[in-house]
């Protein structure tokens, strides 16, 4: 399977460190946030990865990974002309991943579970995509799905909402199969003029054919400075508990 690495988006919320650093270069731990998606890659045995990212920032992505020898996989590049939205962003994945599924992970999703598992039950899945779910405390900052435990699927997704129907968030963890590329054709841009995810998972819901798994350890979406602190702190404890081990 490929992967596919989402890394441009405005990065607003961080502002003003984003004001000239993209925010998957900003520090997590000992390195650059988007190392982290790149570790969990190779981690899972996924070793062709394609980064993408915004016009202003391609370069520093190449200085710092090249083609990704370094880090022992290989990486490719695509850019996205504008900040138009995640699902826009997974269409210029199409010849990349070809007919085969693949797994999109949001670059400023940091968590510490090995991604083995959720690819492996993916793999066994005939068709359709796969969203993984975490229980939070604030899930009006997500987009956040009502399921059916006993078939272990979405029933349906809102994106942001005030009053949230459950607490499980989506993490910005996604394994879609080849249809993916028709439905974003399908969907529009939202109230904020983006291409969201969450509308074309919830085309995969239309046809049943989402289901989910809970993502087990801890998970943060770096994006705002309070979680951005929270990721290293969290980092650097693991990586402290590996040490002593
Ligand atoms: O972190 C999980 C959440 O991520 C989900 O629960 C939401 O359903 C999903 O919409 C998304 O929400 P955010 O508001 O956190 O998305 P954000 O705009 O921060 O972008 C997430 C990542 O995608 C970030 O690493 C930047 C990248 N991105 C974003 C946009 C809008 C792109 O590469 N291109 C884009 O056009």
């Amino acid at each position: 399977m490929r992967g596919v690495i989402l890394a441009g988006g405005t990065g607003s919320r961080l502002s003003p460190l984003t004001k000239i650093i993209n925010k998957h270069l900003l520090p997590v731990g000992p390195y650059p946030m988007i190392y982290w998606s790149v570790i969990k890659m190779k981690e899972a045995g996924i070793n062709q990865i394609l980064i993408i990212t915004n016009k202003e920032s391609l370069s520093m992505f190449i200085q710092l990974l090249g083609d990704g020898e370094e880090l022992g996989v290989q990486i490719h590049y695509k850019v996205q002309q504008d900040a138009n939205g995640i699902a826009d962003g997974i269409s210029l994945a199409k010849s990349f991943v070809d007919k085969d599924k693949f797994i999109v992970l949001l670059g400023d999703n940091i968590f510490e579970t090995a991604l083995t598992q959720y690819i492996q039950s993916f793999q066994y899945q005939e068709a359709g995509a796969k969203v993984l779910l975490k229980e939070v405390s604030d899930p009006q900052r997500y987009g956040v799905a009502e399921i059916n435990p006993e078939k272990k699927t979405v029933t349906s997704i809102q994106e942001k909402p005030n009053k949230p129907l459950t607490n499980y968030c989506v993490v910005g963890i996604y394994l879609f199969d080849n249809h993916v590329f028709q439905y974003i054709e399908k969907i529009s841009p939202s109230d904020r003029g983006e291409l969201e995810v969450t509308d074309l998972n919830n085309m995969y819901i239309k046809q049943q054919q989402l289901t989910y798994d809970v993502l087990s350890g801890w998970w943060i979406d770096a994006g705002t400075h309070e979680s951005l602190y929270k990721a290293n702190t969290l980092i650097y404890q693991k990586m402290g508990k590996e040490k002593c081990e």
